[in-house]
C-alpha cells in the first residue's frame, strides 16, 4: 500500500474528502519531488526513438558510486527528459529513498526507488499509475532498477550516444 501521509491538508481543505478518495483511486500520488537541482545534473548518455529524443542524467555522486561499485545514494534522482522536434515534451523521474519501497507491497516494489511521470510544464501526470513504470523497471533489479546504468561505466563527460 501507498503510504499516504504527504496528502497535505492543504488539498484536503480545496477538494474535500471525497476529493481525496477520488485522488487516491484515480491519481498516482508517491514520494518523487521534481529534482530542484535539474541543471546540475549530468547527461551521461542519449537514447533516440524515431522522433523522440531522451536525454538521461543524474547526480555526480551517482555517477561515481556506480563506477565504484556501491548502492546509489539514497535522495539521488534519474531523469528521462523526452523532447520531441527539439521541444521538451515530458519528464520521467526515477528517485531513491530510504525505506521508500515499503510503502509498496512485494511483488510491486522496485528497490527503494519510486517513480513520477512530470509533463513539459512539470505537473504531474495524474493519469498515470507508476505501478506500470514499476513493471517494466523491476527487470533490471541486478543494474539497481536501471536501464542505461550499464553505460555510466564508460561516460568520461561526454554524453554516450
Ligand atoms: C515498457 C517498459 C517501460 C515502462 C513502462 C517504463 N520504462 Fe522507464 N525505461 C525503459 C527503458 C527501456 C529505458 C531506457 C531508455 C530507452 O530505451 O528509451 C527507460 C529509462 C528510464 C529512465 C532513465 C534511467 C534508466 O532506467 O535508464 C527513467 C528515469 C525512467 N525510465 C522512468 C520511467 C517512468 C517514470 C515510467 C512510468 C511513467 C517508466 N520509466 C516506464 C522502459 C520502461
Amino acid at each position: 500500500m501507498l503510504n499516504f501521509k504527504r496528502v497535505s491538508k492543504s488539498s484536503i481543505g480545496a477538494t474535500g474528502l471525497l476529493g481525496v478518495i477520488a485522488s487516491m483511486a484515480f491519481a498516482e500520488e508517491t514520494r518523487v519531488t521534481f529534482p530542484e537541482n535539474l541543471d546540475e545534473l549530468t547527461h551521461y548518455t542519449t537514447v533516440r526513438r524515431g522522433e523522440v529524443t531522451e536525454h538521461i542524467k543524474t547526480t555526480d555522486e551517482a555517477i561515481a558510486a556506480i563506477k565504484a561499485g556501491e548502492p546509489i545514494p539514497f535522495g539521488t534522482h534519474f531523469v528521462l527528459e523526452d523532447y520531441r522536434e527539439g521541444e521538451i515534451y515530458r519528464y520521467f523521474v526515477m528517485q531513491k529513498g530510504e525505506d521508500w519501497g515499503l510503502d509498496y507491497d512485494e511483488d510491486r516494489r522496485t528497490g527503494d526507488w519510486q517513480f513520477q511521470w512530470y509533463w513539459g510544464d512539470r505537473s504531474i501526470n495524474m493519469d498515470e499509475n507508476t505501478a506500470r513504470c514499476q513493471g517494466c523497471h523491476e527487470s533490471q533489479e541486478s543494474s539497481e532498477y536501471l536501464y542505461t546504468g550499464y553505460r555510466i561505466p564508460h561516460f568520461e563527460g561526454t554524453p554516450i550516444d
